[in-house]
């Protein structure tokens, strides 16, 4: 018996299509509100989106953390990338928006914990302000917290263009297996 929540062969289940659709929701609010920003200037716009960046943050580092042990789970049934260049090139990209995604918000945690700044997330003051800078935890994220964010942005852009490209040039079934129709393999057979 096949469960839609499970991944099959020919299609990822439900479980892997909540993670992927509602951390791309996530990540759409958390740049939006950077890039608004950075074109317009500041706003009451830009405020609002911007003023969830770290509740966003910790949601993302969750969702991905359970997202890679669920996929660990699924490996042995899971669509298959192909074989040669392109496939393998599908498989980085894939690793490399997982290890984006833990690690962004992981270091600016690390900076959170070890600044001065203080941190709330939720309301809840988690680090006080005022608290003695620790040099170490805070490099880390200053150095590569924006650089690895944008990294991920274009990275994300490659992966939605090779959507469209797989879509409407190729017209091959990978589109379908995250989005659209949830086949069984008894069904396809
Ligand atoms: C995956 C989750 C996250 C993404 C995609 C993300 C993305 C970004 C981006 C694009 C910038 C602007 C960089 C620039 O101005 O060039 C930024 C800045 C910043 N973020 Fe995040 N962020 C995430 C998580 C977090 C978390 C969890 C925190 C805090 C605990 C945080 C704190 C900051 C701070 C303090 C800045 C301004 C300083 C800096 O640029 O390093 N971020 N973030
Ligand atoms: C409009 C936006 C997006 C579209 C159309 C899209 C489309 C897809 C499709 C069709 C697949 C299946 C590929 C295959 O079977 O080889 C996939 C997988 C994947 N996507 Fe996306 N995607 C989008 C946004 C994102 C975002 C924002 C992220 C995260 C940063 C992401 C991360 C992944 C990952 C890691 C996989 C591999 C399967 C998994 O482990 O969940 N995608 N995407």
């Amino acid at each position: 018996m096949a469960h839609r929540w499970r991944d099959n062969g020919l299609r990822y289940g439900l479980v892997t299509r909540v993670f992927h659709w509602s951390m791309a929701a996530i990540l759409l609010w958390q740049f939006s509100g950077i890039v608004i920003n950075r074109l317009f200037g500041r706003s009451a716009l830009s405020d609002f989106l911007n003023s969830t960046h770290g509740e966003l943050g910790a949601a993302i580092l969750l969702l991905a953390a359970s997202r890679a042990l669920w996929g660990f789970y699924n490996l042995a049934n899971r669509p298959r990338h192909e074989r040669g260049i392109l496939g393998t090139a599908a498989r980085l990209g894939h690793i490399g928006l997982y290890v984006l995604m833990l690690f962004i918000p992981a270091v600016a945690f690390l900076r959170a914990f070890g600044s001065e700044w203080g941190l709330a997330l939720f309301g809840i003051q988690f680090v006080p302000q005022g608290n003695e800078r620790v040099e170490w935890m805070v490099a880390p994220a200053n150095l590569l917290h924006g650089i690895f964010a944008w990294t991920l942005l274009a990275l994300v852009a490659g992966h939605i263009a090779m959507a469209l490209i797989h879509r409407f040039v190729w017209k091959d079934e990978v589109v379908g297996r995250m989005a659209g129709k949830m086949p069984t393999p008894q069904a396809a057979e």
